[in-house]
């Protein structure tokens, strides 16, 4: 998908540009726990800033309307200098972006605060539209919204894709026709959501491994016990790559069951177990295939991070670091795992994105990005 880049218009100098960043970042006592979205934000704003231009930028953060993005503003402007615009809407932004000088960049409060947004409100759309020349999005970890600020404002104004956004959409569109061997490893939860991606990775790469609580489907789909583990909407029966030969899935797993904590084949689950992650026998399992792999291509954690189990995604990506293919990760607790590991740079491309990853990995393109092709 070839993209309009922000870094070929010519002159920025004194232009108002808006730019909708993903600053929707994991808070902890009102601080910023993981930056990792943070500093893929920052060649977009440096490159605006040292072209010239008035920067607004403008992002969503959290699930709850009242979450401010204080914090990451906080955080960002030690690394640029920049400054706080409060609500967009409110009649004191006027004067601020008003008086905005060459080279200054202001970010604006959630923009959740305002129902409008996730609505793709015109009326919202326009407001913030007059306020800019040009729009650029770089926010790929809401590329798969339809909001005012990742669609509406891109209508109204002359729209470019960010610096990050179009390397997360270089990198994606790579592993959609992957050297083989290859290997898709997904994790997380909910099948329904899924279903797509995994019938079309299984028809692109060699093999799929499927880990964290799908593992749950396919087994009891296959007539296993899975006890009380967490299960999706949608049932595996019919599924037809339930019994293919290209999936792989656990072959053992840690589950939580009366005698506590304990590791057992994934035959092997009890009535009263709950499978929380995945076992030793499974990493040596999927070494071989991760280690011969040309290209690995990984979205989700294998074991409930929210209950700490945090064993099988990091064994797993040890392995992925230690792999001479091509990977790409994606995932906010896949990245999170990466980096507490100090493996970042081990790693061909690590994405921003979440459900946008897979969005774009199922469906080639999205809305929000089909407004910023050449
Ligand atoms: C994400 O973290 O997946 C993106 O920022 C999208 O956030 P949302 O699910 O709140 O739209």
């Amino acid at each position: 998908m070839e993209l309009k880049l922000i870094t070929e218009v010519d002159d920025l100098r004194g232009k108002y540009v808006i730019v909708r960043a993903s600053f929707n970042v994991p808070l902890v006592e009102g601080r910023v726990r993981n930056d990792f979205r943070l500093k893929r934000a920052l060649p977009t704003l440096k490159f605006l800033q040292d072209n010239g231009a008035k920067t607004i930028v403008i992002s969503h953060i959290g699930r709850e309307p009242e979450e401010t993005l204080m914090p990451v503003y906080e955080e960002l402007k030690n690394a640029l200098p920049m400054k706080w615009g409060g609500k967009i809407t409110d009649e004191a932004f006027v004067d601020i972006r008003n008086n905005l000088q060459e080279g200054e960049i202001v970010v604006c409060e959630n923009l959740r605060q305002d129902e409008r947004e996730e609505a793709n409100d015109p009326v919202l759309a326009e407001i913030i539209a007059n306020f800019g020349d040009l729009y650029v999005n770089d926010a790929f970890a809401e590329a798969h919204r339809e909001h005012t600020s990742t669609l509406g404002v891109a209508k109204l104004l002359p729209a470019y894709a960010g610096i990050t956004l179009s390397e997360e959409v270089e990198h994606l569109a790579k592993m959609m026709s992957p050297k083989s061997p290859s290997i898709l490893l997904l994790g997380g939860a909910k099948f329904e959501t899924k279903m797509p991606l995994v019938e079309k990775y299984l028809e692109l790469y060699d093999h799929v491994f499927i880990g964290g609580a799908l593992t749950h489907d396919i087994l009891k789909a296959r007539g296993l016990e899975i006890g009380k583990s967490l299960v999706s909407d949608v049932s595996l029966v019919e599924a037809p790559f339930l019994w293919s030969e290209k999936v792989l899935v656990p072959i053992d797993v840690v589950v939580e069951g009366k005698n506590g904590e304990e590791t057992k084949p994934a035959d092997s689950v009890l009535p009263e177990d709950i499978i929380y992650d995945l076992g030793y026998e499974t990493i040596m399992m999927l070494k071989p295939y991760i280690e011969k792999a040309e290209t690995i291509l990984w979205n989700g954690p294998f074991g409930n991070y929210e209950k700490g189990f945090e064993e099988g995604t990091e064994a797993v990506a040890e392995l992925v670091a230690g792999a001479s293919g091509f990977s790409v990760i994606g995932g906010g607790d896949t990245v999170a795992a990466v980096n507490k590991l100090n493996l970042a740079d081990k790693f061909g491309f690590m994405s921003i994105g979440g459900g946008s990853m897979l969005t774009l990995l199922e469906y080639g393109s999205t809305p929000a990005l089909e407004v910023l092709r050449r």
